[in-house]
């Protein structure tokens, strides 16, 4: 299976563009035969690339001097690799820095090798959406979206366009290989977090962030529209899942952004993938400049966050905080995580590498410990 990935990934980006753009037209108009539904629930269906290795990271500045992560990344070969968000230090409310800021992303030399050699997706998180811990409150979000949008290739007419939020689902495979890869958006649409007010010296060292649980239930993290899109996308076959969120969603001790501090839409999410069954499902994440695995219970099913965050600058001190969820060690270097499908044994392996492109951490899970009780 990997000799054959390695003949798609050698397809110029312009041709494999122009397959997918078809491929993706072809669905629109099939998809519900294919699904063998009658909701015709967008999801980039790309069936002639079956994934056997997907690569992901988050936090890259390009005004970095090292070269980071993508040397260990294009020695990975990954069928798809995945931008998890902070993909450039934005940071602005000028759009025209934001766009000079995606163009020295688009010149650095590890990015366009990685673009031109494997399917690239991607959402975003704080710092390119453009406001650091930003929410629904930032001012810029529609002409943010814009520039996202256009400087990842998202075709003119795509349903990416026309609606607000970057979130997107994309099917890879077919016959018992079906990978979906949902990219949730959030930052367009959440609500301000509440924070702690922690007097000098008070805040425990194991916590490093000044967010805590709301107990509004009205307040959201990825809004109605964005609800209603995923419980579709939930429903839609597949034979593995991941969920990409660019804040942590099991990890929620540490104070920083994550999904426990909107616990009514955590257990919510948790309450759908129980409804519908989405066996085989796992969570990535990026955000917090270190890598880390964790697993919960959610009645039933053990839920994976695979967190891989620092593609060009770490934070060992942040690895040090407080998660009782976390699986094993965390690892503070520079790191990307890579997700190796087995279709033929069965089983999903985890890894964190570094930039050198050893494997730091590794995780096997079988498909057989992924399902509901
Ligand atoms: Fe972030």
């Amino acid at each position: 299976m990997r000799t054959s990935m390695r003949g798609v990934n050698s397809l110029s980006s312009m041709k494999r563009h122009h397959t997918l753009l078809t491929l993706t037209i072809v669905f629109v108009a099939c998809g519900p035969f294919i699904h063998g539904q009658s909701d015709p629930v967008k999801s980039e269906n790309h069936l002639d690339l079956t994934l056997s290795r997907i690569a992901f990271g988050a936090c890259n500045n390009p005004r970095n001097s090292t070269d980071g992560m993508y040397q260990a990344l294009l020695g990975e070969r990954p069928d798809v690799f995945v931008f998890l968000g902070d993909n450039i230090y934005g940071d602005t409310k000028d759009m025209n820095v934001l766009q000079k800021k995606y163009d020295e992303l688009r010149e650095q030399k590890g990015f366009k090798e990685l673009q031109e050699k494997c399917t690239m997706l991607a959402t975003w998180d704080d710092h390119d959406y453009g406001d650091n811990d930003g929410g629904n409150d930032y001012p810029m979000r529609k002409e943010s979206e814009k520039i996202f949008l256009d400087f990842f290739k998202e075709p003119e007419g795509s349903i990416r366009r026309q609606r607000p939020g970057i979130y997107s689902s994309h099917t890879f495979g077919q016959q018992g290989q079906v990978c979906q890869i949902i990219l949730l958006d959030t930052r367009y649409f959440r609500d301000k977090l509440p924070r702690t007010q922690y007097k000098k010296g008070e805040r425990p060292d194991n916590i490093v962030g000044w967010y805590r649980p709301t107990d509004d239930t009205s307040m959201t993290l990825l809004g109605d529209a964005q609800w209603k899109w995923l419980e579709q996308q939930l429903q839609v076959p597949a034979d593995f899942r991941i969920i990409a969120s660019s804040i942590q969603m099991l990890a929620v001790e540490k104070g920083m952004e994550n999904w426990g501090h909107v616990p009514h839409e955590q257990q919510r999410l948790f309450r759908l993938l129980k409804q519908f069954k989405a066996h085989q499902t796992i969570v990535i994440s990026g955000d917090v400049h270190f890598a880390e695995l964790s697993k919960v219970d959610i009645g039933g099913y053990p839920l994976y966050d695979f967190t891989s965050s620092g593609m060009t600058h770490a934070h060992p001190g942040w690895a040090k905080t407080k998660n009782s969820f976390r699986i094993g060690k965390a690892y503070a270097q520079l790191n990307a995580g890579v997700i190796d499908l087995n279709w033929k044994d069965q089983y999903v392996e985890l890894r964190v590498i570094d930039h050198k492109g050893k494997s730091v951490i590794s995780h096997k899970i079988p498909f057989s410990e992924l399902q509901f009780k």
